[in-house]
């Protein structure tokens, strides 16, 4: 496929454009900076201005499509990893800003310009934990897709709103959008830099909802929704099978969520960041845990 993937320079987005490379499919970064790979074309747009949106989106993806004589061809998706990824680098008006503008910016010139399938990274925020004020807890566990979604920062706050611009979107013009919940993306490196700690004290992953995902993970996953054509407007969660942390998730229950609803047996290192949805509907097989990884 030829794919416009945008901030692909990113931490997350780095490991699922290399991922979608290897699947051997054409992408274009757009993004403020590069992505330094040779295999990956670059174009610095700003998203925030639509007018450059528009251009990037319906344009070549790099000198050989030059050589074309039918012209510049249409790009078969969109994957939107693009944002400002968390409060506090700037100020929150400044997150929803960028966040909701880009957002709305390149799901507009995407349909507008006849792509049909849209992915994009909405975030594990959403449901209101992380970045909330004070310790808010689940209404229920595990988390699925269907928990509801009032955080109270302004980038989970951006989240909510663009997946309410994805799901309009889809309804006025019927194309595939899937946002990606994205649990806390952890590198290859950082297994080692970071998950002792957690071990140690497991209460550092609450505000995570003691979950997290690799980021060649993800990278799957977007392949996944690249290949799984035909399910109109959906958010997925994305994350590990597994918890971040030491103690089995029976423990976690009981010392984090006291009196929270448990909806079904949950056992040994069980998520309770459900991923069911994004297994039964597209195939997605996390692969990269941290147990094996960490000395
Ligand atoms: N990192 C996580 O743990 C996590 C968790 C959940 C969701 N997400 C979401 O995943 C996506 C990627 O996150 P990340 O951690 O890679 O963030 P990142 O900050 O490392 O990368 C974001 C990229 O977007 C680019 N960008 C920002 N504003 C732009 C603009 N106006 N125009 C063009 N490019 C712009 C940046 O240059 C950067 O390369 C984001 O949407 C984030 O909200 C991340």
């Amino acid at each position: 496929m030829r794919i416009f993937f945008t901030g692909g320079s990113g931490k997350a987005g780095k490991h699922a454009v290399s991922y979608l490379l290897d699947q051997g499919h054409r992408v274009l970064n757009a993004d403020l900076v590069p992505l330094d790979d040779p295999r990956v074309d670059n174009l610095k747009v700003d998203l925030a201005d639509i007018g450059q949106v528009y251009s990037a989106m319906s344009g070549l993806a790099g000198m050989d499509e030059l050589d074309d004589p039918a012209g510049v061809p249409r790009f078969d998706a969109v994957v939107h990893f693009a944002a400002i990824p968390r409060i506090l680098v700037a100020s929150d008006s400044e997150v929803f800003r960028v966040n909701t503008l880009s957002t709305y910016n390149v799901i507009e010139a995407a349909v507008k310009l006849g792509i049909r399938k849209v992915i994009f990274a909405s975030s594990e925020t959403t449901y209101g934990i992380c970045f909330a004020q004070g310790e808010v807890r689940p209404d229920y566990l595990p988390v699925d897709e269907d928990h509801p979604t009032v955080p109270h920062d302004s980038y989970a706050m951006s989240k909510v709103a663009n997946e309410i611009t994805a799901r309009s979107f889809q309804a006025r013009t019927g194309v595939d959008i899937y946002g990606l919940r994205i649990n806390n993306v952890i590198e290859p490196h950082e297994y080692n830099e970071m998950f002792p700690a957690f071990v140690q004290d497991p209460s550092l992953r609450r505000r995570n909802i003691f979950g997290y995902i690799d980021a060649r993970d993800l990278g799957h996953m977007v392949e996944c929704c690249l290949r799984t054509d035909g399910l109109g407007y959906q958010v997925f969660n994305v994350a590990n099978p597994d918890t971040s942390v030491g103690i089995a998730t029976e423990e976690v229950i009981a010392r984090f969520y006291p009196g929270v609803p448990v909806r079904r047996n949950i056992s040994g290192n069980d998520t309770v960041y459900a991923i069911d949805k994004a297994c039964n509907l597209v195939g997605f097989a996390p692969k990269h845990g941290w147990r094996d990884k960490v000395s």
